[in-house]
């Protein structure tokens, strides 16, 4: 299925992003495909975190313009992965320093990757960049803390956790929305309280 006709719906919400709504360079279309392709855990991931994010933003009452940017946003966070060596990707096991440092270089390959085109607006690039970064600065790649982290990485952080601890890996189960809930509240400094509490509820009642 080329990348071009998928639509990221919502059934949290009635947020749609279409890519195809974007003046988007056809090269990260390809990318996109790319990442389809050779990662389909990724791939679904990505896909979920747009619908997240989408739902999220309309569920602050943000503009329709900033709620579809959040979802083109959450679509492409992690396009850097395309880049990282399969091998490293599939390992079932815990990874060594350098196969952790090479996994951790996404955020920067695909930041770097999206500002070759001019069409990438701004928030998109810095979700892309510092969807790992952690209130309390123990995040990466920049160590950013507290007031350096804009509204929407803190929105995509959130959706970001939250799809990647219900969804099954390689390594372990999916955790369940309770669990995952949980584990969110209890995990100090990693999120916006205020966010956190907002975001919980809108996927409780969904
Ligand atoms: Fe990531
Ligand atoms: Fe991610």
């Amino acid at each position: 299925m080329g990348l071009r006709s998928v639509q990221v719906a919502s059934s949290i919400s009635s947020a749609v992003v279409e890519v195809t709504s974007f003046d988007l360079d056809p090269a990260i279309l390809t990318r996109l495909d790319l990442l389809q392709a050779r990662d389909e855990t990724t791939f679904r991931h990505s896909q979920a975190v747009a619908e997240l994010m989408a739902a999220f933003a309309r569920h602050l009452m943000m503009e329709p313009d900033s709620i579809r940017l959040l979802g083109l946003a959450g679509l492409l966070h992690d396009i850097g992965k395309t880049e990282l060596s399969i091998a490293v990707l599939d390992k079932p096991g815990r990874l060594t320093a350098n196969e952790m440092a090479h996994m951790r270089s996404h955020p920067a390959r695909g930041h770097r990757f999206l500002s070759q085109f001019g069409s990438v607006p701004d928030v998109v690039l810095d979700i892309c960049l510092h969807h790992h970064e952690r209130l309390d600065g123990t995040g990466y790649p920049d160590r950013l803390a507290g007031a350096e982290i804009s509204l929407p990485v803190r929105i995509a952080t959130i959706c970001d956790v939250y799809d990647a601890l219900v969804s099954p890996r390689q390594y372990r189960p999916a955790w369940t929305p309770k669990d995952t809930a949980d584990w969110m509240l209890q995990a100090d400094g990693f999120f916006d309280p205020d966010l956190l509490r907002q975001f919980l509820h809108l996927v409780s009642t969904k």
